[in-house]
């Protein structure tokens, strides 16, 4: 049992000592409680270059850095009950960066996933990826499919990393495999339905985000989720990736308990 889950067990069961308290820091009462976390978190991980850049790094130390924020708020997020935790981690559009950034960036899931498999398995989480698999190298795939098999039995948050996600490819995929279901006399067009189209999607299965996190400052989805967020509530900051802390996180779900959500009634 790592220390970890020691902790966590303590957490949950509430016998913290003062001295407990102390060594890890932890503010129980300023987390998030009740029936209104949200199900489903979705977080745009921004800011990594500008964070490292603001400090004179190269901007691979700010992704090395925002691989120790995924660690933090992936413990935070299962810790307060969340069930899915998608994290956009390259985009379709990120190819365009220079060769050796993307080359880091592939080689950040092996990385992050040696040092942490073991700490997730045990923690009952269960890892997928969301995204377009063939333009990944090797060693990128093979380190994900060994943690989504080693976890696929897993019954507790769910770590689903959007990997050369791109929304608009994704929906022009499931455009194309109801045009061919319906040019093979599969399907009647006229008898589409949402859910039909839904189910064609990378996320089927996974519930939509509940809540929509973008850090950097910047006010965009990059071409995430478009489908998936039509209702989803959205929490923007200036702190960049590399900074994001288990208590900004509970600042975006505080406010989200805050929030009506109407889906359009009254
Ligand atoms: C987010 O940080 C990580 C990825 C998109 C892969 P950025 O690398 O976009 O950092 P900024 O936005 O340039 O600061
Ligand atoms: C979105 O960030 C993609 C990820 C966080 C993985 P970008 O940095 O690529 O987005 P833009 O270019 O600022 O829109
Ligand atoms: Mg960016």
């Amino acid at each position: 049992m790592s220390l970890f889950s020691k902790w966590l067990g303590k957490l949950r069961f509430g016998v913290f000592t003062e001295s407990d308290m102390n060594r890890n820091q932890v503010k129980t009462e300023e987390e998030p409680t009740g029936d209104s976390i949200p199900g489903h978190i979705a977080i745009i991980m921004d800011g990594n270059g500008r964070w490292a850049k603001a400090r004179g790094l190269p901007r691979i130390a700010g992704h090395h850095n925002g691989m120790k924020a995924v660690k933090r708020i992936t413990k935070a997020a299962n810790r307060v009950g969340v069930k899915v935790l998608t994290l956009y981690a390259f985009s379709t559009e990120n190819w365009k960066r220079p060769k050796a950034e993307v080359e880091f960036l592939m080689k950040l899931p092996q990385e992050f996933l040696s040092l942490e498999l073991d700490e997730l398995v045990e923690n009952n989480v269960q890892v997928r990826m969301m995204g377009n698999r063939e333009l990944l190298p090797d060693h990128t795939i093979h380190a994900i499919e060994e943690a989504v098999r080693k976890t696929a039995h897993n019954t507790g948050l769910i770590l689903n990393f959007a990997l050369n996600y791109g929304s608009r490819v994704e929906m022009v995929e499931a455009a194309r495999e109801l045009a061919r279901k319906a040019v093979a006399g599969e399907i009647d067009p006229n008898e589409i339905e949402e859910a039909d189209f839904e189910s064609l999607l990378l996320s089927s299965g996974l519930p939509d985000p509940d809540l929509l996190i973008r850090t950097s400052g910047e006010l965009r989805l990059s071409n995430f989720m478009l489908w998936q967020a039509a209702y989803s509530e959205f929490w923007f900051t200036d702190v960049y990736w590399p900074e994001f802390s288990e208590q900004h996180l509970f600042d975006a779900i505080r406010e989200y308990q805050r929030r009506a959500r109407r889906y359009g009634g009254l």
